[in-house]
């Protein structure tokens, strides 16, 4: 089957591309840095030629409200319209758990690239995520002030991309659900107190401070705002073995 991979050369899209060569697949990893751009239309009708299924696992350059919103919307729009003219049959997509629920710049550019895949005609399959264990460094970053990193009580339930990763390949080779399917952490705990157990275990000295009105990218974190309320696949890798295979890597 020939699969086409936008942003396949990302953290969870390396992975994801991976995992379907080594099931035979024909794929492609697609990028700006291999001539195809979702925002500028630039190599999309090459790359989707002959293609039975795209994955967009994308992710916008800026974080800021306006630009993140800007690229999900123009890089949906344009890969939908070429995926219509290619006849491609499933449209798979990574989005977030809890987007619908929150109220911060970064969730929302998430929700109206779901509305576009959900208004379009291609079956698609849409998987919302809860947060990467790989992204908690950057959340600590985010939320720091100096040596402080203040962070919500709101339960927390991250996800290796090693789990992420084959969720997304075996999603992309079924049947399109036209729905959501949601996937977390196998571990779940407050969001401050998670964050401490990761700074203290890669040995940086910044303090978690508990805060419940501390915001994440702008938005307010209730006690489920960012776990699943419903059913959701669990990955297998928790904190500790994360961590352990994050060193025998690097
Ligand atoms: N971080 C989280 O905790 C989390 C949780 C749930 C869901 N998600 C979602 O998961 C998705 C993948 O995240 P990730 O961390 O794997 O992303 P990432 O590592 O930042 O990779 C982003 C990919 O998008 C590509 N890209 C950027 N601009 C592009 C454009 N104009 N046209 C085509 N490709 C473009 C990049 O290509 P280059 O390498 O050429 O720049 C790269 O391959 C995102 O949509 C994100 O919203 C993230």
């Amino acid at each position: 089957m020939k699969i086409v991979v936008i942003g396949g050369t990302g953290l969870i899209g390396s992975k994801t591309v991976t995992m379907l060569r080594q099931g035979g697949h024909e794929v492609i990893a697609a990028s700006p840095k291999s001539g195809v751009n979702s925002i500028t239309g630039e190599g999309l009708k090459e790359a989707m030629a002959g293609a039975q299924v795209v994955i967009d696992l994308t992710n916008s350059p800026s974080f800021e409200d306006r630009a993140v919103l800007e690229f999900f919307e123009t890089s949906g729009r344009n890969l939908l319209a070429a995926e219509a003219a290619a006849g491609v049959q499933h449209h798979v997509a990574l989005s977030i758990v809890g987007t619908d629920r929150s109220d911060n710049g970064y969730f929302r550019a998430k929700v109206a690239q779901e509305k576009l895949i959900e208004a379009s005609d291609i079956p698609y399959t849409i998987i919302r995520a809860t947060q990467f264990l790989e992204f908690l460094g950057g959340i600590a970053d985010s939320s720091a002030s100096g040596n402080t990193v203040k962070l919500s009580p709101g339960l927390f339930q991250p996800i290796a991309a090693d789990d992420v990763a084959p969720i997304v390949a075996e999603v992309a080779l079924a049947v399109p659900r036209n729905g959501i399917v949601e996937i977390a952490g196998p571990e779940r705990a407050p969001f401050n107190e998670f964050v401490a157990r990761y700074l203290k275990a890669v040995g940086d000295p910044r303090e978690v401070v508990r805060d419940p009105a501390a915001r994440y990218f702008g938005g307010r974190v209730e006690e489920l705002s960012l776990v699943p309320l419903g059913e959701a696949r669990l990955g297998h890798i928790g904190f500790d073995e994360w961590l352990r295979r994050s060193r025998t890597e690097s």
